[in-house]
């Protein structure tokens, strides 16, 4: 429990950095502009440029790792609950797709992160989108509450992944679908890569695709599909020296966007390793 809370802290201090500062990146001073590094990054996991221009500035930080809405089909009128809904994009894309009679409510742990998220609500007049103040792992919603839940590269980021899979199930309605894009192990990491790695990184607390997988079977869910999955192959970064990944520094706490040549060995050694052991997953999965 004190290795769960301390690992909430750090994920949480990692993520009001960048919902305050944005990933910083070589490209300009202020990340949030247009046009964003992000923006390229995104269609990477599955945006469309159309989808991106759509949703209020500020509201994609280029945190995902998928693109959920598009796999749920979304119907006119339903509830969306969006795990871990940062600041805001799949919950505005969402919100388009229920219409006024439907609702999106998105639950986040990071103040600042909800901030951001309640700003971009406004500047978009979003009435059907709510954001709440909370954790995956102890849902503030009631039981039976949504039709489909969404979440996107967050469930990675917890050590009790059961129990947010146990939360998703308790406020599904009977017959609703989780969909969920998501960062899983195809290989186990060493562990100096693993101690090494941020405390907020994705990869700190990622877990093998197969245990990920039981996981959700195990707390209930049924037809469990993988809908796609990509690999990030370091052949691929060798060919391409200015893919771009998330540099983290553990001495200043900052985040930036950096090509693989322009990393010190160190950082190199660990973004390819981790590069060649995860998968972006989209997997859905019904409440019987
Ligand atoms: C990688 S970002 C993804 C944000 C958003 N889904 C997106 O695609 O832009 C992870 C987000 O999940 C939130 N988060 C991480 N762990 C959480 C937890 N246990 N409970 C609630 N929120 C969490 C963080 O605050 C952060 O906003």
């Amino acid at each position: 429990m004190v290795e769960e809370e301390q690992s909430r802290k750090s994920v949480r201090e990692g993520y009001a950095k960048i919902a305050k500062e944005g990933l910083r990146c070589k490209f300009s001073t202020s990340c949030c502009e247009s046009p964003t590094p992000y923006e390229e990054l995104s269609k990477k996991m599955g945006y469309t440029k159309e989808e991106l221009n759509s949703i209020p500035k500020g509201s994609n930080l280029g945190l995902g790792c998928g693109n959920p809405v598009a796999l749920s089909s979304l119907k006119e009128g339903e509830t969306v609950i969006d795990l871990g809904s940062g600041a805001g994009v799949d919950c505005f894309l969402a919100a388009k797709k229920v219409g006024e009679n439907g609702k999106v409510i998105g639950i986040d742990m990071t103040p600042e992160m909800l901030d951001k998220a309640r700003e971009n609500a406004k500047k978009g007049n979003y009435e059907n989108v709510e954001f709440r103040l909370g954790e995956i792992e102890h849902l503030p919603v009631a039981d039976n509450t949504a039709d489909v839940i969404i979440s996107n590269c967050v469930i990675n980021l917890t050590t009790n992944k059961k129990q947010v899979y146990k939360e998703a199930f308790r406020a599904l309605k009977p017959g609703g679908r989780i969909i969920v894009s998501d960062l899983v192990l195809k290989k186990e990491l060493p562990a100096a890569i693993r101690e090494g790695a941020h405390p907020s990184s994705c990869i700190k607390t990622a877990i093998l695709k197969d245990k990920y997988l039981d996981i959700i079977e195990e707390v209930g869910f049924k037809d469990i599909k993988i809908l796609n999955e990509k690999e990030y192959c370091f052949e691929e970064l060798t060919d391409d020296p200015n893919i771009e990944v998330i540099d983290a520094n553990h001495n200043t706490n900052t985040r930036e966007l950096k090509s693989i040549s322009e990393l010190d060995e160190k950082s190199k050694r660990i973004a390819s390793e981790a590069l060649a052991s995860t998968l972006s997953i989209n997997v859905s999965a019904i409440k019987p």
